[in-house]
């Protein structure tokens, strides 16, 4: 049982992407198709941040060393839902105008925290395997640390976007500030 639980995470991690997949080949993506596609893909890429930040803090409520297993291959499908979302925004938003894209990553506020918080994800992603583990000893504990400001950066991005739909940001928000708020309460504990 315990062997189908990763296959199993991974093929219902796959599952947002063969959805948004479905609704492009069925052109089923609304008035704005681009704009939609980096709706979807940026919320899945929190979604599942999310949920990788959650795992630890599971292990320890319950006491199952199960959710860490999957905690890595969580935190690697935030990166690749992110970057479909920046590719996203490169391609159909921007039209990899180069001069634009570079402007935006600089001058607009919301963009250049959405891009740190990537970047973090791209950092941890590269750092996730075994040996890199091994390689860096101490400071990989110390830079994996950064997935809690790559979740708040995440969200302040969200609150700077959203116009009307206050609801997912209160969620998203008050669900990475109960995590990071859990993993401060059991550090200061355990001093
Ligand atoms: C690589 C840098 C990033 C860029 C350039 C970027 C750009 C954008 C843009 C332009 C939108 C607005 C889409 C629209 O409504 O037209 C957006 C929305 C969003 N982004 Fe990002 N983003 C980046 C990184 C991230 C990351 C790392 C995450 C999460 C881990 C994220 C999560 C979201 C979410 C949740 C939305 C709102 C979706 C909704 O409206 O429901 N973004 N992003």
């Amino acid at each position: 049982m315990r062997k189908l639980i990763k296959p199993l995470v991974f093929a219902i991690a796959l599952l947002p992407l063969a959805w948004i997949l479905f609704r492009v080949v069925n052109n089923d993506l609304g008035p704005d198709p681009a704009e939609e596609l980096a709706k979807l893909t940026g919320i899945w890429a929190i979604r599942f941040l999310i949920v990788a930040l959650a795992m630890t803090p599971l292990r320890l409520v319950f006491n199952a060393p199960e959710f860490v297993r999957n905690r890595r291959m969580l935190g690697l499908f935030a990166l690749f839902y992110a970057s479909c979302h920046f590719l996203v925004w490169i391609i159909f938003l921007l039209g990899m105008q180069w001069g634009r894209i570079a402007e935006e990553l600089v001058k607009r506020p919301y963009i250049t925290i959405g891009f740190a918080a990537y970047l973090i994800l791209f950092a941890l992603g590269v750092t996730s395997p075994k040996v890199m583990v091994r390689k860096l000893g101490k400071n990989w504990k110390r830079l994996h640390r950064l997935v809690y400001t790559a979740g708040v950066l995440a969200v302040i991005h969200l609150l700077w976007i959203v116009r009307t739909d206050v609801g997912e940001v209160v969620l998203y928000g008050g669900l990475v500030a109960v995590l990071l708020g859990y993993r401060l309460w059991y550090k200061i504990r355990l001093h």
